[in-house]
């Protein structure tokens, strides 16, 4: 049953600044919930369409083989609206983390939206991909194209084979070497933040678990302590040590506050 927005206290938010206070190392794990103040559409309305298409029409292998105008017009969208939208104060939060434990600090997103970089996060793990880049499919040699508009079919300049999104579709795997340096961070992390995400989608999804029991690790160190920031409750939240529902955007700058030195 989700809960009405503002389902949090202030010694929540206490109890989260003081776990991440004594943290030596913090992992985050974002997803669309993030974006959202800054005007990106999240995924999982009720009717289960992404604006206006079938998931497996626009997000999937068999999707782009089916229609590939239909999923880049679809990308060359949401590649537009990106370039109109600004992080919002969510983001700015998590900036703002990084500078305190550089680099014992990671920042883990599903988003392909780009704007935690935009706002200025330096190490950030993008397991899902990115809007920015495409892939071609047949050199295989992935560009990072900006926001310049993209034809409605874009074909590789290299090899003249059709270029895709770089991103991660249903049914792919994730790129190995980031999902890998993510799984270790959040292994050995402390606290676990998951902020904006429906912990629906795995295999991040299972990051959450992995931080509160690490077993697979080192058994005889505690796991980790786990802050959900979400609108409403997910399938993550019997397991977290704290949950704060209500916007990112403001629950972040508001733990920020209240960290030692600020
Ligand atoms: N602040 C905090 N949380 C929010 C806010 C907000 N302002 N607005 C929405 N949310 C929460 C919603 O309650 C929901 O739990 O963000 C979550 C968004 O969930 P999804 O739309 O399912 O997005 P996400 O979890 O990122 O999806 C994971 O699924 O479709 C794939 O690859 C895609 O990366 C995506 C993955």
């Amino acid at each position: 049953m989700p809960l009405p927005t503002e389902a949090h206290s202030d010694a929540d938010i206490r109890r989260a600044a003081e776990l991440l206070a004594r943290a030596n190392s913090v992992a985050v794990l974002t997803g669309a919930g993030v974006s959202a103040e800054s005007g990106v559409p999240t995924f999982r309305a009720s009717d289960g369409l992404w604006e206006g298409h079938r998931i497996e029409d626009v997000a999937s292998p068999m999707g782009f083989r089916r229609d590939p105008k239909l999923v880049w017009n679809f990308y060359n969208a949401r590649r537009a609206n990106v370039g109109k939208v600004r992080p919002n104060p969510g983001h700015h939060a998590l900036v703002e983390l990084e500078k305190r434990w550089g680099k014992r600090f990671t920042l883990i997103t599903q988003n392909v939206d780009g704007l935690h970089r935009t706002a200025g996060s330096q190490r950030v793990l993008e397991v899902h991909g990115s809007l920015y880049r495409t892939r071609c499919t047949g050199c295989a040699k992935i560009e990072d194209r900006g926001l310049e508009p993209l034809r409605e079919l874009p074909h590789c300049p290299h090899c003249s084979a059709m270029l895709r999104p770089d991103i991660v579709w249903f049914h792919e795997t994730l790129p190995e070497d980031i999902w890998q340096e993510a799984v270790e961070e959040v292994a050995d992390c402390d606290v676990l933040l998951v902020v904006g995400t429906s912990a629906v989608v795995y295999p991040a999804a299972g990051l959450i678990p992995l931080a509160k029991h690490r077993s697979r690790w080192d058994d005889t160190r505690p796991g980790a302590s786990v802050v959900e920031i979400n609108l409403a409750r997910t399938d993550a939240s019997d397991l977290v040590d704290v949950g704060l529902y209500g916007k990112s955007g403001e629950i972040l700058p508001k733990i920020v506050a209240l960290l030692p030195g600020s």
